[in-house]
């Protein structure tokens, strides 16, 4: 396998869930917030790795609907790093030309989340590099039901509704569907992220857990990615 990211062939939006902090803080005997504390690392070199690699769009899956089912302590504890995470990084965001975004039930969060992440996206809002996207209190079964909803209210007639329409009312509108879909930790799953858009997204899995990621496990994936024939249901690729 070649060992440089060829880069006519980046892709545009790379998903990532970030899976095994807890995992791998047991193995260090140690408790699952210190796993989340230094999953903060592993998204900070990330994000830098995917500036450096020229993405336009990452997401990644920080906190899910079924997540909210887990012990209040660490509910309580992760949305406190959510905040100090948020507050810290603002500025690198800013130097880094990063336009933050979020999707997901933000409702659902703690007022002193929305706040903070309410104030990074203003700050932020008018960077042109990559847009970087929070998936929190997020579910891809979440988001299609709102856009039912939706479609709903504004009162859409059958004929109307076509794909491109309910990509208007997903959570990623504007937004190119990622063409590359990774996951930490071994586990081989979706577990809810993201249902309609990674139709045809190409799927990596990395024995690594999230808090042992950074920016080469990044370029790894990309070259893996570059070798893949995307055929999108035809006998050929173009
Ligand atoms: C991912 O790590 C972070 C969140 C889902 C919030 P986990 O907390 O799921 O860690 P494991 O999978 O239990 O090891
Ligand atoms: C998926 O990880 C959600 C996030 C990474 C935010 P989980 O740890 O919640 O998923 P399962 O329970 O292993 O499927
Ligand atoms: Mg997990």
């Amino acid at each position: 396998m070649t060992d440089s990211i060829n880069t006519k062939k980046i892709p545009k939006h790379i998903a990532i869930t970030m899976d095994g902090n807890g995992r791998w803080a047991k193995e260090k005997g140690k408790s699952r917030m210190f796993g989340h504390n230094n999953g903060v690392k592993a998204v900070r070199d990330t994000v830098e790795g995917a500036v450096e690699y020229g993405i336009q769009y990452l997401t990644l899956f920080a906190f899910s609907t079924e997540n909210w089912k887990r012990p209040k302590m660490e509910i309580d504890a992760l949305m406190s790093l959510l905040v100090s995470s948020i507050h810290d990084e603002t500025k690198t965001l800013i130097k880094n030309n990063i336009r933050l975004k979020v999707i997901g039930n933000i409702l659902q969060l703690p007022k002193k989340c929305q706040k903070k992440l309410d104030e990074c996206m203003l700050l932020t809002k008018d960077n042109t590099g990559m847009t970087l996207t929070l998936a929190l209190s997020y579910s891809g079964k979440w988001e299609l039901l709102n856009a039912i909803k939706n479609i709903i209210k504004d009162k859409r007639t059958e004929k109307e509704i076509s794909e491109e329409l309910f990509q208007q009312y997903l959570t990623t509108k504007n937004v190119p569907d990622p063409e590359l879909l990774i996951r930490t930790s071994g586990e081989h799953r979706i577990s809810n992220f993201m249902l309609w858009q990674i139709a045809y997204s190409e799927l990596y899995f990395t024995d690594k857990k999230w808090p042992d990621f950074r920016r080469n496990d990044l370029k790894n994936a990309i070259i893996n990615f570059q070798t893949r024939e995307r055929r999108f249901g035809k006998t050929y690729t173009k």
